[in-house]
């Protein structure tokens, strides 16, 4: 994706939350009240049927994106994932420690966070891309106007920043250090492309692959209190080399917790 600013077309400005509107006033999203020439324009963003949507058209395929934290998948692991005993759970240490924060530097689509944040876990989630930011925030606004999710969305704060710039900030103030810092950077592209899920797929188009990796697992090792958790493919190598203290394992995913 080039670096120019997003665009959002919205026919109201006020539809969307004031996290969006910052995004605009930065200039991250361009706003774009009058009709848009959508046709020339191979992703952007707009608000219909009372959410964010993402669309994005690519030689291959055209795909849509919106984030639910009420209903689907979200709700499916929420009601039926395993509670603590699931290997995210286990490995940010949740059963023994239930009163532990926890930093999600990679949130993305805030799939893990909820997960986390629905065991009770006070969540702090750092998003750089300001795209994946915006439909996180409209998901997280919608979901905390449900009975079912508001107090859940209720211990996800969210911040549009790179990780690494905002964990240098928490280690000149020891107290607000968390607990935890869990991260899922971007897996390496697989050959195989057609078989890559749609959402990874847009996550790959937006954002790419980041060679930041090792400086952020090291800066989080140096910011978290008690745990650094990494999200690897179940064959992939370490991050940065070092062997972790454990780790937890599931069907595809492995993840790498190194206790400090
Ligand atoms: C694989 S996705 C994470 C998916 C997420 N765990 C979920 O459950 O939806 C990785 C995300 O991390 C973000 N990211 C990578 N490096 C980052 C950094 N240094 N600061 C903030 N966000 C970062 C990317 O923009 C991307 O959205």
């Amino acid at each position: 994706m080039s670096n120019n600013a997003f665009p959002i077309f919205l026919s109201h400005p006020d539809q969307v939350g004031d996290q969006i509107n910052q995004l605009i006033k930065k200039g991250a999203l361009l706003l774009a009240t009058n009709a848009l020439n959508l046709d020339d324009t191979p992703c952007y963003l707009d608000y219909k049927m009372g959410a964010l949507n993402l669309h994005l058209q690519t030689e291959a395929e055209s795909f849509q994106l919106s984030l639910n934290f009420i209903e689907g998948k979200s709700q499916h692991r929420r009601l039926y994932g395993g509670g603590k005993g699931q290997p995210l759970a286990k490995a940010c240490g949740l059963s023994k420690h239930p009163e532990w924060t926890v930093l999600d530097a990679t949130a993305g689509l805030g799939k893990d966070a909820f997960v986390l944040a629905s065991l009770g876990a006070e969540m702090m989630l750092c998003e750089q891309n300001p795209v994946l930011y915006a439909l996180l925030s409209d998901a997280l606004l919608r979901a905390s106007a449900n009975e079912e999710t508001a107090l859940i969305v209720k211990r996800m704060q969210t911040v549009h920043v790179n990780a690494i710039d905002y964990l240098k900030t928490l280690n000149d103030i020891p107290s607000a250090r968390p607990d935890v810092i869990y991260l899922d950077p971007m897996y390496p592209a697989r050959k195989k492309s057609a078989k890559i899920k749609k959402e990874m797929q847009i996550l790959q188009y937006l954002v790419g692959h980041s060679d930041e990796n090792v400086e952020l697992l090291d800066m989080a090792l140096q910011t978290a209190k008690h745990r650094v958790v990494v999200k690897r493919p179940k064959t992939a190598a370490m991050l940065n080399q070092t062997p972790p203290s454990f780790t937890v394992s599931s069907v595809n995913t492995r993840y790498d917790v190194y206790s400090l």
